[in-house]
């Protein structure tokens, strides 16, 4: 039995001190832990007072020492008191010197159990207990969910499980999931980084993610168009697909579909009925400000449809209806493929409530056939010689209007968190209201452009940045004289955001390496945000 964690810092600075496990004065339990206890300072104090002694900034100290301060009851049941004193969301994992039992509790944030060797091989079985499955994908794809208010046990002399409910106070069974990803999917294969690897399966994940029960869509299109009210709500770039979403709907359906950004959604509790539709996009389905955005529309009694890439996810399971986007472990910090999925997904769901489900799936089904066309060396090799140019700026700004107006947004995203330039997309029409005094000679600027009716306006926009000085990189299905260096895109409609997209993930994945970062782990970032 062994714990190991990689701390996402919340109380206190990254170091040693503060580092997890975290233990009792003893040294007989240990506790790692993710999330935050929101009442810790009232607990530290009280236990104080009691003469425990703590070595560490974070809130996770206080948890091993009550489970000491409970410690004559045996220690399931010292858990079972100490987690009964915390509030906030969480999940811990603890152990205890002096017996052969791990155990595990979760409120609020992942705790997945992955079993190797099936449950009947009983003398074989290996148990596994992470915040997400890649943890231990190299071991097993069987999975069991805990759900909230859940604990588990796992003891190494019986290798045995057990789940127990700790509201209801009773044992409970759970199913062995295959996830169906293979350990394969999880690694580099060839690639120096994991990034550059999922921005390149873009060749098969957005075919992947049309290839949808017809039935369900249909049905998940009628439950939409029948809503009274309908919101999007996600993070970061599942936010920004969200709010491509809301244009796209806008543009082929004639819907009128609100975004609001997942920390910000309980704010709009008002607005919220039983007639109302919350759909939820994520990647992990773990971020707990989604989490916390479905359980405030729960209380109104608002139904959850959701897109989400990780089947068994907090938010699949949450959801009355789910679509698994299925783009496969996305493992580095900036989402690429998962995004295009989305993208796809939510473009083909618009379609279909306009009654065009066919034209949509075409329109997708040659996008997809294009961005397959567009990821070869020579793509890259063009994006990575303009990387060479600008990696050295301070600052990137990124303009695009209508459907890409979200996607210059995206773009920003792509670029700070794993080049750490400085980035910020606008839509372009904003420029003139006050970012037009940030563009010097040289400054890059990217714009996003389409075949579309918003065209001529970005290339305006463009214009009036170059005549300041600003350096234009076009993305564009054709060449401008605008533009000091073009990428070429496939024109395809309304599917833009999908091909507009991509050649900005392979400039930030190049920007990064020239930089000398590394694009799979940005610092201060983490994959899932389990913390609100
Ligand atoms: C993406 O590049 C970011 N790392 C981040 O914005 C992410 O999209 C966000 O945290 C939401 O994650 P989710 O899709 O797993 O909910």
């Amino acid at each position: 039995m062994g714990v190991g964690h990689s701390r996402w810092a919340t109380h206190g600075i990254p170091s040693e001190e503060n580092s997890h496990p975290h233990f009792d004065c003893k040294g007989n339990f240990l506790v790692v832990h993710n999330g935050i206890i929101e009442n810790y300072q009232e607990l530290k104090n009280e236990l104080k007072q009691k003469g425990h002694g703590f070595k560490s900034d974070t809130d996770t100290e206080i948890i091993p020492h009550l489970i000491e301060n409970f410690a004559e009851l045996g220690f399931e049941e010292a858990v079972k008191k100490a987690v009964g004193k915390l509030k906030g969301r969480y999940a811990i994992v603890a152990l205890n010197r002096n017996s052969d039992k791990m155990i595990g509790v979760r409120r609020g944030s992942p705790l997945i159990v992955g079993v190797k060797n099936g449950v009947k091989d009983s003398d074989k079985r290996e148990f596994f207990l992470a915040s997400d499955i890649p943890a231990f994908l190299d071991h097993t794809n069987n999975v069991m969910y805990l759900d909230d208010e859940e604990m588990v046990v796992i003891d190494k002399n019986e290798r045995s499980i057990k789940f127990h409910n700790l509201e209801r106070r009773e044992d409970v069974e759970k199913r062995l999931i295959n996830i169906g990803w293979d350990a394969g999917q999880a690694e580099k294969n060839g690639f120096e980084h994991f990034m550059l690897k999922e921005i390149m399966e873009q060749k098969d994940t957005i075919m992947r993610a049309l290839n949808q029960d017809v039935k369900s869509i249909g049905s998940m299109a009628e439950k939409i168009n029948n809503a009274f009210g309908t919101f999007f709500t996600g993070c970061g770039t599942a936010g920004n697909v969200c709010l491509a979403g809301e244009y796209i709907f806008s543009k082929v359906a004639g819907k009128h579909i609100n975004f609001i950004v997942s920390s910000e959604f309980p704010n709009y509790h008002h607005f919220l009925t039983d007639k109302t539709l919350l759909i939820a996009i994520s990647q992990s389905g773990e971020t707990a400000d989604v989490l916390e955005a479905i359980e405030a529309a729960k209380k109104k009694r608002v139904k959850i449809m959701s897109l989400v890439n990780v089947m068994g996810s907090s938010l699949d399971r949450k959801s009355d209806y789910s679509f698994l986007i299925k783009a496969g472990p996305e493992k580095a910090v900036a989402s690429t493929k998962a995004a295009t999925s989305q993208l796809a997904l939510i473009t083909l769901l618009a379609y279909a409530c306009a009654g065009k489900l066919n034209e949509g799936r075409r329109l997708l089904i040659e996008t997809a056939s294009k961005v397959n066309d567009m990821l070869n060396p020579r793509y890259e090799k063009h994006i990575r010689r303009l990387a060479e140019k600008i990696y050295k700026k301070d600052s990137m700004y990124i303009i695009g209007r209508s459907l890409n107006y979200p996607m210059a947004l995206e773009s920003a995203i792509k670029i700070q968190e794993v080049s750490y330039i400085h980035a910020q997309g606008f839509a372009g029409g904003e420029l003139k209201h006050g970012p037009l005094a940030l563009i010097d000679k040289g400054t890059p600027c990217i714009a996003l452009v389409a075949e579309d009716e918003v065209k001529d306006d970005v290339i305006s926009n463009a214009m009036e940045i170059k005549s300041r000085g600003g350096c234009i990189i076009g993305v564009a299905p054709e060449n401008n004289e605008v533009f000091d260096y073009w990428i070429k895109v496939p024109d395809v409609g309304d599917a833009s955001p999908i091909v507009n997209i991509i050649p900005v993930q392979i400039l930030a994945y190049h920007l990064a390496v020239l930089r000398g970062c590394n694009p799979d782990y940005p610092k201060n970032l983490a994959k899932s945000v389990t913390v609100k």
